[in-house]
């Protein structure tokens, strides 16, 4: 796997903090136990209640604690086993007028993107777009490019998400054997730092598949 595992990333950063397992969960108010299950990848998909407990207890600056949580929310999305599934939104939804709008647009285009500034609700809307035409798809997945450090990375990324592994050529055979003969969605979020990669992935992965669509 291309990403740095949870557990790894917690060592790292707890050490980086000069904090023991002992002082970690103390102040996160968790059991050594657990910190150290967590650490030797024994308890792989943390809840997002320990995440933060953790974060907050290191002091985590925003970045390093998007970073962190993206990674948790790797190892939780890998144990699902059904294979096709959206992210559990915690909050309800406030409505937005641009729903409609961005609904009515990827039924008539196989590529929507959106694009804001941070924090303006993109990953959450692209969601809730997703979820309200989930019957209009055989399946439908949210891949997040968030945690990769390199645009070479993005394929292994989407294939991993897509429980696919790669062989050969330029890697995308594989996964477009997976989406043939569905209709697939793929929100694909996150692409900013990797974007050259992405756009050419995705334009290529839409020329093999004529049933996928794309929101990114
Ligand atoms: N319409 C909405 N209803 C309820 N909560 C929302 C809505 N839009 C965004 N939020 C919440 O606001 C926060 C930021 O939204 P979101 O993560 O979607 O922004 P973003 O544009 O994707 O940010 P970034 O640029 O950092 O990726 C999240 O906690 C999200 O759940
Ligand atoms: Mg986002």
């Amino acid at each position: 796997m291309a990403e740095t595992r949870f557990g790894e990333l917690l060592r790292q950063y707890r050490r980086a903090a000069g904090c023991s397992q002992e002082g970690l969960a103390e102040r996160a108010g968790l059991s050594v136990g657990a910190i150290a299950a967590l650490e030797q990848g024994i308890r792989r998909a943390p809840h997002r209640d320990t995440v933060d407990a953790i974060s907050d207890a290191l002091g985590m600056p925003e970045l390093t604690r998007r970073e962190f949580e993206a990674a948790a929310a790797q190892a939780r999305r890998r144990q699902r086993p059904d294979d096709s599934v959206l992210p559990e939104s915690l909050t309800s939804f406030i409505e937005r007028s641009e729903i409609h709008e961005l609904q009515n647009l990827l039924a008539a285009h196989r590529l929507l993107t959106i694009t804001g500034t941070g924090g303006v609700g993109k990953t959450r809307i692209a969601i809730e777009v997703a979820r309200r035409v989930e019957h209009l798809y055989d399946a439908m997945w949210l891949v997040d490019l968030l945690p990769l450090r390199g645009g070479d990375l993005v394929r292994s990324q989407i294939a991993a998400r897509l429980n696919v592994q790669l062989r050969g050529d330029d890697g995308l055979t594989e996964i477009a054997h997976r989406l043939r003969s569905r209709r697939v969605l793929l929100v694909i979020d996150n692409c900013e730092h990797v974007v050259v990669e992405a756009a050419s992935v995705i334009e290529k992965l839409l020329g093999r598949s004529t049933t996928l669509t794309v929101t990114r």
